[in-house]
């Protein structure tokens, strides 16, 4: 440090500052060296013999702006950035300034008065802005990698036309309903994508970096980075740990690129993480933080930690957990009304009561991100309708724990076996579960399998078939499985009516 310490701890804020004017620096040199490029290929094709008075005039300011921005970019890196991005970004963006100062001394020779030697020198000059062009754009490639991530701008293409080779976001690629014959497959699919990348990128990352102190049985800070619950929710401070599609408001990241020296940086102890492992950890949370579900016992203590009913029992039995809350407030019921709005309905089961009925009116109009509104009532809903709205099975993953639902409907959604065992896994004391014309398959059996309470089952209009159902009902003879006419060769085919 050339400073003496005081003076250099004073000025940090302001180097930091400096540093941040980073990206917004490195936009003036990228646009005069296009429009500069523009100018001469134009010329170019007219048959000018010069080069344009524009040209050196916007090449010595772009060299300007580059040194400029290779400073504030040398600053900034210390705050963001690591790896070999930010290695090659670096000192090709330093060769950059380089060659730009050199262009423009060359380009005032080409665009001089002199009329003989700015013919010869124009050719040369015409060369090199092409080679420097695609320079400075190869440097802000690799910048935009670092900030934006590997192919930010390819992705929503390849998510689109790719299928499940990448971890889309899983909002416009699922499959419309289940009507057509195999609707459900690319969704499964892109749900297993999705968790190979957990156990392939992330879990190795975390276990290699994290779990010494987050992990098997360890929680410092209260934080179990092995149980999704204890990642998708809020500190004590009510900031979000991962919360899900939104890295950038993620305290998970944000510990990760605090500086070394910053007591509160992650791990607290040797290298920093790399840009490439947090660009991993970046699209895991922003795919929807899809991980297996632990349903350890201490994950149902975070859970109910953190949403603010410590002490009380998460799953005594079928109605004794809502039966041990308290009655909703004036204010708890009027927040709910609220979500009218959004297409939500949510009203107090009867009056007095300690819990809500939840239902989508709004249809189609529901999608995941209204689902977001349900996330403070999720400890208080006895009954949850998702009946006929367009979310995905990434959307279910993104709830939380439901202790109090004894009702599920996700008739006529799109949802597969992926995401109905999702939701299913956070409401473990369902007794009726509505599964008609949905995406569920045979495979649905082995979640409901694990749901001790549960009564009865509809699930006509699905991929059901009579084999499964009759494997089923042998397990579990107690639960009633409707199937309306739509399963041939079960032996019931009538049932009581549909769940109101
Ligand atoms: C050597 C032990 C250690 C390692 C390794 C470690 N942490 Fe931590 N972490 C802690 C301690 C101690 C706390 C609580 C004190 C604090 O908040 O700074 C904490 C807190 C956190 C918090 C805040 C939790 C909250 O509820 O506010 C996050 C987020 C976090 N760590 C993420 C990570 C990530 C991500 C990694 C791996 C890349 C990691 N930690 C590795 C020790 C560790």
């Amino acid at each position: 440090m050339p400073f003496p310490p005081i003076l250099a701890d004073a000025l940090a804020p302001f180097m930091e500052a400096f540093g941040r004017l980073h990206p917004l620096a490195v936009h003036l040199p990228i646009g005069l060296v296009a429009a500069a490029f523009l100018v001469e290929a134009f010329r170019a094709v007219q048959r000018r013999q010069d080069a344009s008075p524009f040209t050196p005039v916007a090449l010595w300011i772009a060299a300007l702006g580059a040194a400029g921005a290779s400073a504030t970019g040398w600053v900034f890196s210390s705050e963001n950035g690591s790896g070999e991005d930010l290695f090659w970004h670096r000192w090709l963006g330093v060769l950059a300034t380089m060659a730009l100062a050199g262009l423009a001394w060359m380009a005032s020779r080409a665009a001089g008065p002199d009329r003989e030697r700015a013919v010869n020198a124009t050719p040369a000059v015409r060369g090199a802005l092409v080679a420097v062009t695609v320079l400075v754009a190869w440097v802000g490639h690799l910048g935009g990698n670092m900030v934006w991530g590997t192919n930010h701008v390819l992705e929503p293409i390849v998510d689109a036309f790719g299928g499940t080779g990448s971890p889309g976001d899983g909002g416009g690629a699922a499959p419309a309903a289940s009507a057509s014959g195999d609707a459900a497959a690319p969704a499964a699919a892109e749900g297993d994508a999705r968790m190979t990348f957990y156990t392939s990128k992330v879990l190795p990352l975390l276990e290699s970096r994290c779990y010494e102190c987050h992990g098997n049985g360890k929680r410092k800070g209260g934080l179990q980075m092995d149980v999704r619950e204890s990642l998708v929710s809020k500190n004590d401070d009510g900031v979000w740990i991962a919360q899900p599609g939104d890295p950038a408001h993620s305290l998970l990241i944000e510990r990760c690129l605090l500086p070394a020296e910053d007591d509160e940086s992650m791990p607290p102890e040797g290298d920093r993480l790399k840009a490439s492992d947090l660009e991993v950890l970046r699209t895991w949370i922003a795919d929807g933080v899809v991980m297996p579900e632990t349903a350890s016992p201490a994950a149902g203590r975070t859970a109910e930690r953190r949403a603010g009913d410590a002490g009380r029992e998460v799953r005594p039995g079928t109605g004794a957990y809502a039966a041990g809350l308290a009655p909703l407030g004036t204010q708890e019921v009027a927040e709910a009304a609220a979500l009218r709005d959004k297409g939500i309905n949510a009203v107090p089961v009867a009056a007095g009561a300690s819990t809500f009925v939840v239902s989508v009116p709004g249809g189609k109009g529901v999608d995941d991100a209204a689902l977001a509104a349900l996330v403070p009532l999720a400890p208080r809903i006895e009954e949850l309708s998702l009946a006929r709205a367009s979310v995905t099975d990434a959307g279910m993953m993104q709830l939380p724990q439901m202790p109090a639902v004894r009702s599920v409907r996700v008739d006529n959604t799109q949802l597969t076996d992926v995401g109905i065992t999702a939701l299913l896994s956070r409401t473990l004391d369902a007794e009726t579960v509505n599964l008609v014309g949905s995406g569920a398959t045979d495979r649905i059996f082995t979640m409901l399998a694990k749901l001790p309470h549960l009564r009865r089952v509809y699930v006509f209009e699905t991929k059901v078939t009579a084999a499964g159902i009759d494997a089923f009902r042998a397990s579990r003879p107690g639960v009633d499985i409707v199937v309306g006419q739509g399963v041939p060769g079960t032996s019931t085919t009538e049932g009581p009516p549909i769940t109101p």
